[in-house]
């Protein structure tokens, strides 16, 4: 995600700007800038790549002289990384110089907006608007003008912003995006992550959605949007240095999970408008779709698990035959692929090279390609015929988490979108997706704070030697996913069966003790997974299951019960991982292993 630092106080600010961001550079960035107010006015300097390429362009920071200063590391989401995308933004007067985290949902609004009233817009991003909306409504009051833009936008930020007139002070504010004021001894910081302060004060405001900050070196003023003043307390951070990048947490992967509510939402909702899915940057056409026989999903490893989930949801909502591959095989088995076939490539990295080696071999042979991808600016993104992202944020732990999230929304979006360009879909059925949706984060946030039962299940069996995930349909791709997660941090042996197919073979390895975690979401083949449960159980295996809420006769079956909200059912795979990914996470903590680093991996897999 983005990294802000804004500084104000007797120091050269530029020097404090870059330590700060240095600090945030864990969390992944394509570009940086720093924007500073000197004698001669507001000063940017930016530039794409690592912080070190805009250290060495402005020497350190010594070649910008100013006390008063905001920075960004910028994680790309609208237009490429590059040196023009990258903030602060300036207005067309130089007035205003702005740095946001999130996501302006209604920017293209805005920009056609302001377009009209003669702005002139330099780069591809949402953040650019704000600037130009800074510019459009100042009259000489810096605070009236946060209000007024606050309500034109939608979205999600976090902002710092300077303005030319007051060389003392500047301005911030947040929603749904994370900013935090540092207080010093006549010093005074804002930033969107702990780490970027912390070797100057510990003590911090949280800011609170909709709070408006204004800063100088002696003072610290925060403001309601009625221009109330508001007196908060301040909180000492008595976290160490690491423990604050992983947001006091005591692993990226655990980090990660709880943003997963997050993460979806910002996935979803510039997406939703009107009662509809509206992919704006998508240039396929319903008469393409209509024409479209098959449909590939290619992708490796949990990107592969999700599009296990896809062939499910994409049959079912669209009504075209999907097939799921691995992309190490796509290539190689001559697969029928023409100009009536789309190629689904799911990819976190938008790097990897099975994945890429897929997209080019779908090209070769005619194919459409439809990339879901998180890097923004990434091969795949580049190549693809379009492309849909999600919008997770850096993933920093090797085992994913929420691009696996991110991309299941990606894929419920594709489809009802699909399914209504078609019009295989009818009205009430979109109206019911669209709400499950939405209201995933929701949920997920249940899930997520009963996260301590799952942490004693974890307790009781982490020394497990096997664990077999089992599953019907739905069930059965997520129980791939659960499985692949232990086996990746925990090294504990696991394999995922549909459980009607264990019965064939492998019900042979059930001994005493084999621990079964039983999948049983799916409303319709409920009765058949007590039957497996039984078949499991009576060969002296030890079951935890996954439930939907109100489903209590599974407790007489199996050994232990981790209950899922009630939703619908196309989407219940965003809510069964969760507590798989919590089960994993605790059982490789207890056992002590490197959770975010597991042995042999590598976060992005670019060779064959
Ligand atoms: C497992 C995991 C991997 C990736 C796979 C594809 O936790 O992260 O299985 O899903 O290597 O990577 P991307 O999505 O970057 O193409």
């Amino acid at each position: 995600m983005c990294g802000i630092v804004g500084y104000v106080g007797p120091k050269q600010a530029a020097p404090v700007l870059l330590e700060g961001l240095s600090k945030l550079e864990y969390r992944g960035y394509d570009s940086a800038g720093v924007a500073v107010m000197t004698d001669e006015g507001i000063v940017v300097k930016k530039k794409k790549g690592r912080l070190s390429c805009l250290s060495e362009m402005i020497d350190g920071g010594a070649a910008i002289h100013g006390t008063m200063g905001i920075g960004h590391t910028r994680w790309a989401t609208h237009g490429e990384p590059s040196d023009t995308n990258s903030h602060p933004h300036l207005s067309n007067s130089g007035r205003f110089a702005v740095v946001h985290n999130g996501i302006i949902e209604n920017y293209l609004k805005l920009r056609e907006y302001l377009t009209k009233k003669g702005f002139e817009f330099i780069s591809e991003t949402d953040t650019e608007v704000i600037a130009h909306l800074f510019e459009y409504y100042y009259k000489g009051d810096i605070i009236e003008t946060m209000i007024k833009v606050l309500s034109k936008v939608d979205g999600s930020y976090a902002l710092g912003v300077l303005c030319a007139d007051n060389p003392d002070s500047f301005i911030a504010v947040r929603k749904e995006s994370p900013l935090i004021v540092g207080l010093g001894e006549g010093e005074n910081f804002i930033a969107s992550d702990i780490p970027a302060i912390l070797s100057h004060t510990r003590d911090v405001y949280f800011l609170d959605n909709n709070e408006i900050v204004v800063i100088n070196k002696d003072e610290v003023k925060i403001y309601n949007t009625d221009r109330e003043e508001i007196t908060k307390e301040a909180y000492k951070v008595d976290w160490d240095i690491s423990a604050a990048e992983k947001g006091g947490y005591e692993h990226f992967m655990f980090k990660e999970i709880m943003e997963q509510p997050r993460a979806i939402a910002d996935t979803v909702s510039p997406r939703i408008k009107d009662g509809k899915v509206v992919l704006d940057d998508i240039s396929l056409t319903a008469d393409y779709i209509r024409n479209i026989n098959k449909i590939y999903v290619v992708a490796c490893g949990s990107a592969y698990h999700v599009g296990v989930v896809g062939k499910y949801v994409i049959e079912d909502m669209v009504r075209i035959p999907v097939e799921v591959m691995v992309a190490s095989e796509f290539r190689y088995c001559n697969p029928i692929a023409d100009e009536k076939t789309l190629v689904v490539l799911i990819s976190q990295s938008g790097e990897t090279a099975d994945t890429i080696a897929a997209m080019r071999e779908a090209k070769r042979r005619g194919a459409r390609t439809f990339a879901i991808v998180n890097a923004v600016g990434s091969c795949i993104a580049r190549e693809a015929d379009d492309v849909l992202y999600t919008w997770a944020g850096p993933e920093i732990a090797v085992a994913t988490t929420k691009a696996y999230s991110t991309q299941l929304t990606a894929i419920y979006l594709m489809s009802i979108y699909f399914g209504q360009e078609l019009g295989t879909l009818p009205k009430e059925k979109i109206a019911k997706y669209i709400k499950a949706i939405e209201t995933l984060p929701q949920r997920i946030e249940k899930l997520l704070e009963n996260k301590g039962d799952i942490q004693y299940i974890a307790s009781k069996y982490f020394s497990a030697k096997s664990v077999f995930f089992i599953g019907r349909t739905l069930d059965y791709a997520v129980a791939l996913e659960g499985s692949l997660k232990l086996k990746e941090i925990s090294y504990i042996h696991s394999e995922a069966y549909a459980a009607g197919e264990l019965k064939h073979g492998t019900i042979a390895l059930m001994e005493e003790g084999t621990v079964v975690v039983a999948l049983c979401t799916v409303k319709e083949l409920f009765d058949k997974m007590l039957s497996n449960i039984k078949e499991v159980k009576a060969r002296g295996a030890v079951v935890i299951a996954i439930a939907e809420e109100g489903h209590k006769e599974i407790e007489e079956e199996a050994d232990h019960v981790i209950y899922v909200p009630k939703c619908d059912a196309l989407t219940m795979p965003s809510e069964v991982v969760v507590p798989l990914q919590l089960f994993s996470y605790y059982v490789s903590s207890l056992k002590g292993l490197d959770i975010d680093k597991p042995r042999n991996l590598a976060k992005s897999v670019t060779v064959e």
